[in-house]
């Protein structure tokens, strides 16, 4: 300890550990941690005092997070206010679905529950209980509101299987720790991104708008922050939470999310990502009172509303700027037509249907741009925001002024 190599001076950690076999590895775990400099405290349910004893964690250095410790016996509001990180290894499939379900029943949940600091989950488990839609379900929910998982690894199982579960090996668990507030891909962009639908209303009671859900575009603001983006979201109203890190702008209509998108100008835009599903038109004039039932046909005459993009395509200095494009027929050529028309420098193209497109948990995306386009197969919406923000990194890296035009 005291190392000056040390990539995690004074860090404060809180290591827990549930009953799986690999606990076994965790004082292996708490050595790596404190000598690179970290402060490492640990809370074990009881089924992890099987696997591995409180004398062999303090041996190398951890200290214990007991009930009783804290004033008036909060040990674990006073640990969940002290950790820089939560991290959960090994963590059983009984314990993810607890955590997926917020439940706060013992001093580890109670913890995570407790705490702002980022959580960290490495699962194990057997390979049969990873693969149940219901633990995917589970460790999806946990993605989705900002926990990050490590793992599992595919190999040998205790229980005599082989696939994957077994849990992340220490070395890579501590590296994750590292690069976590080691330098990111996107530190210092700061990232403008739509999402949602816009509703354009037609009296006081009734709207214009959409299906868009809103997941696409959450899972790319929460994966531009995650490579270290200061992003903010202005979004069409949707029941989405707030990615972690994420500074969010609600807004209603098409009107109302330029004027905030001018607005947030001002904060400095060095990429934009128009993921919003803008209503093209809007009613020339929405009524005062609802509007009544009479004649037997009713015609509404709409108006275009400004185009976002295309605004944003103007600004001097001009940001990268990567559009959507949501088509049911010749994706590339409309991806082409739109990347040119509005002068963008990305397309990202998804056809709408089954397990693509609005609404749904999947998807899969073209990308075009001036040089020609990529296809990239169908998987979930949060792996693809993953992959399209170190694809933006990517970009933006080779040519940081990306911004030709
Ligand atoms: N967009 C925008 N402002 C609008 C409309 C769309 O910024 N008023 C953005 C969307 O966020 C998305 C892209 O433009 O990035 C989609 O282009 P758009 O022309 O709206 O697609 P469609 O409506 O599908 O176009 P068309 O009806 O011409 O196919």
């Amino acid at each position: 300890m005291g190392n000056s190599s040390a990539s995690l001076p004074g860090r404060h950690i809180v290591l827990g550990i549930t009953g799986g076999i690999a606990a076994y590895k965790t004082p292996d775990i708490v050595r790596r941690l404190r000598e690179r400099g970290a402060d490492v405290r640990v809370a074990l349910t009881h089924r992890a005092r099987q696997f591995v004893t409180e004398t062999t964690l303090k041996a190398v250095g951890a200290t214990l997070i007991e009930e009783q410790d804290g004033p008036q016996g909060m040990a674990h509001i006073d640990a969940a206010r002290w950790a820089d990180m939560v991290v959960v290894a090994p963590a059983t499939a009984h314990f993810i679905s607890r955590l997926a379900s917020g439940a706060a029943d013992d001093i580890l949940t109670t913890l995570c529950l407790a705490t702002e600091a980022p959580l960290l989950v490495a699962p194990a488990m057997n390979r049969i209980m990873w693969e149940k839609p219901v633990t995917q379900t589970n460790c999806r929910r946990l993605v989705e509101h900002g926990t990050m998982l490590i793992g599992p690894d595919s190999g040998p199982q205790a229980c005599g299987e082989t696939g994957f579960g077994r849990m992340a090996e220490p070395a890579s668990i501590v590296h994750a720790i590292e690069t976590f507030w080691g330098p990111r891909s996107l530190d210092g962009v700061r990232a403008l991104v739509t999402a949602g639908p816009t509703h354009e209303p037609l009296d006081p009671v009734r709207i214009l708008t959409n299906r868009s859900s809103g997941k696409m575009g959450y899972a790319i603001a929460a994966a531009l922050a995650r490579d270290g983006a200061e992003v903010t979201l202005v979004t069409g109203p949707t029941t989405q939470p707030t990615p972690v890190g994420v500074r969010r702008v609600d807004v209603t209509t098409a009107a109302d999310m330029l004027a905030a998108v001018q607005e947030h100008r001002q904060d400095g835009c060095d990429l934009f990502v128009g993921t919003a599903a803008v209503a093209d038109y809007r009613p020339e004039q929405a009524s005062p009172g609802k509007i009544k039932k009479g004649p037997a046909s009713l015609t509404l005459v709409l108006v275009r509303n400004p185009d976002i993009l295309s605004e944003v395509a103007r600004w001097q200095p001009r940001p990268y700027i990567v559009g959507f494009a949501l088509e049911t027929e010749r994706l590339e050529e409309h991806a082409r037509q739109k990347l040119q028309e509005k002068n963008l420098d990305l397309v990202v193209g998804n056809l709408a249907g089954p397990g693509t497109g609005i609404d749904s948990d999947t998807n899969a995306l073209t990308l075009v741009d001036s040089n020609g386009s990529v296809s990239w197969p169908s998987d979930t919406k949060i792996a693809l925001a993953q992959r399209l923000a170190a694809e933006i990194a990517r970009r933006l890296n080779r040519d940081p002024h990306g911004r030709q035009n």
